[in-house]
C-alpha cells in the first residue's frame, strides 16, 4: 500500500521517521519528485534501487541543505563554490571528486570515485533534509525508464505498493530534472541539460561550458545512456501536421489539422511554462487511445534545449 499524504508538518515528520528507519518516501522537489532515502544507509539505498527497478551501475544524487554539507561529501574547488553560491538552493547538480570519508553508501556512487550533489530549493525537501539531518539519496520517483513525476499523485501511480508514503506538495515548479555539470576535469561539462543553461553557468564561471551530448571524448552520466521517459505511445517530434487518429502536444498554437485530442504546453509560447507541463501532459496523452503523439516544434533556446532532450529520449524509448 502507498499512502499519499499532505506535505504539512505532520506528514514531513512521518516521512522523516521512515527515513531514519532506513525506509524510502516520495518527496517533492522544485524539479521533479524524488524517491528519498538516507544516503549513508546501504539498506535505504538498496531499497531505492529496488523500488525503481534501477540498474546498479547508475549512481544517485546526494541531496543536501547547503554548500557546507556538500563539502563533507565532495571536493569543492573555486568553480564549484561559485556555482553553488549562485544557483543553490536550486535545480543544479554538481559532480565532484568523492571524499573517501564522505560516509555515503557504496551503491550511491556506483564505485565511480565521484559524487553528484544538489541542494534542492523546495521547502518540503528542505524541511525533510533538516529533520533527518543527513544527506538524502533521491532519484526521480518513477520506475526506471518511465516518465518523471511532477505531482505526488504520479509517484503514487508509478510506485504503487513499492513506497509506503508519498508527500503531496503540488506541481513541481520547474518540471524537468536538474542540470548536471561535471567538475571533475579542468573543464565544466553539462551531462544533462536543465533549467540552468550553459550560458548561465559560463557567465558565472567566466569560461565556456559545453554539453557532453554527442561527444564520445567527454564524460557522461551513466543514467543518460539508458532508456528514458518511455511513453506507451510513439512520439512524432517537430510535427507540422496532425491526423485524426493522433494526439497533439502543442506549443503556442493550434494543431495543423484535425486531431483526436490536443494539449498545449504553453498557449503563449513560454518555454518555462512548457517545461513545467511537459511530463504531466505526456502522461495524460499517453492514457488515450490514439495512434501516436505528434509534438509541435520546440525552440532550442534557454530551457528549450532540456525540453527537446527529454522529448528525443522519450521518442527513442
Ligand atoms: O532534479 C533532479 O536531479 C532529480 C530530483 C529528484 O532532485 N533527481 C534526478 O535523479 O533526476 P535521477 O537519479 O533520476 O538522475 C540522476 C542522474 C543519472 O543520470 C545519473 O547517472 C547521474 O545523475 N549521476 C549521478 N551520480 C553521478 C556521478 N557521480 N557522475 C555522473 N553522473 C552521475
Ligand atoms: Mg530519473
Amino acid at each position: 500500500m502507498t499512502e499519499l499524504v499532505e506535505a504539512d508538518a505532520e506528514g514531513i515528520e512521518r516521512a522523516a521517521a521512515l527515513i531514519r528507519a532506513a525506509g524510502v518516501v516520495g518527496m517533492p522537489t522544485e524539479t521533479v519528485y524524488g524517491l528519498a532515502g538516507d544516503a549513508t544507509s546501504d539498506e535505504a539505498v538498496a531499497a531505492i534501487f529496488d523500488a525503481k527497478g534501477r540498474p546498479p551501475h547508475n549512481p544517485l544524487i546526494a541531496h543536501v541543505l547547503d554548500l557546507d554539507a556538500a563539502i563533507r561529501l565532495g571536493r569543492v574547488d573555486g568553480r564549484a563554490r561559485m556555482l553553488a553560491e549562485r544557483f543553490w538552493p536550486g535545480p543544479l547538480t554538481l559532480v565532484l571528486p568523492l571524499r573517501p570519508e564522505a560516509g555515503l553508501a557504496r551503491a550511491m556512487t556506483a564505485g565511480l570515485g565521484t559524487v553528484a550533489v544538489r541542494a534542492p530549493a523546495h521547502p518540503v525537501a528542505r524541511a525533510l533534509l533538516a529533520a533527518v539531518d543527513r544527506p538524502l539519496a533521491a532519484p526521480s520517483a518513477n520506475r526506471s525508464g518511465t516518465l518523471s513525476p511532477t505531482r505526488g499523485q504520479h509517484v503514487a501511480q508509478s510506485l504503487e505498493g513499492r513506497v509506503p508514503l508519498v508527500l503531496e506538495g503540488g506541481n513541481a515548479q520547474v518540471g524537468l530534472e536538474s542540470t548536471i555539470v561535471d567538475l571533475t576535469s579542468s573543464e565544466a561539462v553539462i551531462l544533462r541539460p536543465g533549467a540552468i543553461t550553459a550560458a548561465a553557468l559560463a557567465e558565472v564561471l567566466g569560461f565556456p561550458v559545453h554539453h557532453s551530448e554527442g561527444r564520445p571524448d567527454r564524460p557522461t552520466a551513466p543514467g543518460q545512456l539508458l532508456r528514458h521517459y518511455a511513453p506507451v505511445h510513439s512520439l512524432r517530434l517537430d510535427a507540422t501536421s496532425c491526423s485524426p487518429t493522433e494526439a497533439w502536444l502543442g506549443f503556442g498554437g493550434d494543431p495543423p489539422g484535425p486531431c483526436a485530442h490536443r494539449l498545449d504546453l504553453s498557449p503563449d509560447g513560454v518555454l518555462e511554462e512548457a517545461a513545467a507541463h511537459l511530463f504531466a501532459y505526456l502522461r495524460r496523452l499517453d492514457q488515450l487511445d490514439v495512434s501516436c503523439i505528434a509534438v509541435a516544434p520546440i525552440p532550442e533556446d534557454g530551457i528549450g534545449r532540456a525540453i527537446r532532450d527529454r522529448l528525443v529520449r522519450a521518442a527513442r524509448g
